[in-house]
């Protein structure tokens, strides 16, 4: 087993470099196989979530080839099946982006039930709703794998308005209908910037879709799609984390690879808290040094509002900052299981529904603390970098998920970070 070892108390200074969105990878590898030729998808995170779902694509045919760190080689042509069942799509929520890209391409689809992090009920209500309205018809198999089928007709273009944003159903259904007969129009869409960015994928492939990034997104099904070289966007969530966790230091850095403009919540919530944010092109300098940070009130709130993939880590901020801060987790019912890790360190939340109330300043002390899923484990990071001790944190897979060269980054910045192998009572160095 694996844990990381942090030594805090220091401020973070330097530079990092931010790595391709996963939200946008895990949805554009699977999008391929829409495609009719290979496809290259460069700045791709280096994530075990990437690893899985390409793993993925390897059982059901597809040749997935490491061109280089950051760039994926993808040949659908040898799909041979539209079956997923294995393990290892158990083991992913974005499995479920094969159900639309499968019925897509093949009419027909049997895709295991998603797992991935648990946060309280994650239904995919929404994403059916969607197949069944462009004419599949979908069934739960033995409780654990959906199957959806289409007539001879193939899938047909309709009107589609979800009850409900969701990125998932919204990404799900464009893949299904970008090859289905005719204009399909989702409304009350989601609009985050990976959705821009799979639009920008399949329309670069051949593609009809337009309106991504407002609430209604049209997609006139197309016939055949060409293979392309594309680049993903960079990740917003993870420039977050970064950022929560230099101003949890009170540090200053340099973010790197990024589009500021997709960073607008969050540098706004650290702007009125006294953060100096300046911006560029593709970067930006944060400074947390210049005031003495205020206390702020966040509530998530689908895209353009503040991301819920940054809520954990930055309540983890807000603990350092005197005063009362109140949290609303306005997307998902249950996100706060972390918040019993932080108060282990010493943390004063109180948590009532979907409120997290943050009695902020007093410093944390070191404790052994567990990643309870991806963003609370950036969390316990952003945590026992204020800490002036040793913080140990296990169950970092969860964190491998979804962050490329955690260590190593914040190495970069000055962090006493390190991973660890232990077993029983050994402990060994695994990675500076
Ligand atoms: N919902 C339904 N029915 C559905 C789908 C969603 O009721 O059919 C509800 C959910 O229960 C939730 C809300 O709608 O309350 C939003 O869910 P959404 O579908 O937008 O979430 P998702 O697509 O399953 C993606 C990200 C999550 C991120 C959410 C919200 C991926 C693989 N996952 O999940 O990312 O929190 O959007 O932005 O893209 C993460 O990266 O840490 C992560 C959890």
């Amino acid at each position: 087993m694996e844990k990381f070892v942090v030594n805090g108390g220091k401020p973070l200074n330097g530079e990092v470099k931010i790595s391709g969105a996963k939200n946008a990878a895990v949805a554009i590898i699977p999008a391929v196989i829409l495609c009719d030729e290979p496809c290259q998808i460069e700045n791709i995170p280096n994530i075990s979530d990437v690893t899985l779902i390409s793993k993925i694509l390897q059982q059901m045919g597809a040749k997935v080839k490491r061109i280089n760190k950051s760039t994926l080689y993808i040949d659908p042509t040898h799909i041979h099946s539209s079956s997923a069942t294995s393990e290892l799509v158990m083991g992913m929520r974005a499995s479920y982006y094969l159900l639309g890209a499968l019925l897509g391409k093949y009419g027909n689809a049997r895709v295991a039930l998603p797992g991935g992090c648990n946060f309280g009920v994650r239904p995919i209500d929404q994403h059916l709703k969607g197949f069944e309205a462009l004419g599949a018809e979908t069934r739960l198999v033995d409780g654990a794998i959906i199957e959806a089928t289409c007539g001879e007709e193939g899938l047909v273009g309709t009107h589609i308005y979800l009850d409900v944003v969701s990125v998932g159903a919204t990404m799900n259904i464009m893949l299904a209908a970008s090859r289905a007969k005719g204009l399909t129009v989702i409304e009350n869409a989601a609009k985050e910037p990976h959705i821009v960015d799979l639009a920008n994928f399949l329309n670069s492939m051949g593609a009809d879709v337009r309106g991504a990034g407002t609430d209604v997104i049209k997609i006139r099904g197309v016939s055949a799609m060409h293979g392309i070289t594309y680049s993903i966007i960079p990740d917003q969530i993870e420039a977050g984390t970064y950022m929560c966790a230099a101003a949890a230091t009170r540090g200053k850095i340099t973010i790197t690879n990024i589009t500021p403009k997709h960073l607008e919540s969050i540098s706004a919530k650290f702007r009125e808290m006294g953060v100096k944010i300046t911006e560029y092109d593709e970067a930006l300098i944060f400074d947390a040094t210049v005031k003495p940070l205020k206390r702020v009130n966040i509530k998530t709130m689908p895209h353009p509002g503040f991301p819920t993939d940054c809520q954990p880590q930055f309540t983890a901020l807000l603990v350092s900052v005197p005063g009362t801060s109140i949290v609303n987790e306005n997307v998902w019912d249950n996100r706060y299981q972390y918040i019993s890790e932080l108060m282990r360190m010493g943390a004063h939340i109180s948590v009532e529904g979907r409120l997290a109330i943050i009695e902020g300043g007093t410093p944390l002390t070191a404790a052994p603390v567990r990643a309870t899923d991806l963003r609370a484990g950036a969390a316990m990071i952003v945590a026992a970098l204020q800490v002036k001790g040793t913080t140990e944190i296990s169950s970092i897979q969860y964190i491998e998920r979804g962050y490329e060269d955690v260590v190593e980054k914040f190495r970069a910045l000055g962090a006493d970070i390190k991973k660890v192998y232990y077993s029983g009572d050994s402990e060994e160095e695994l990675r500076a």
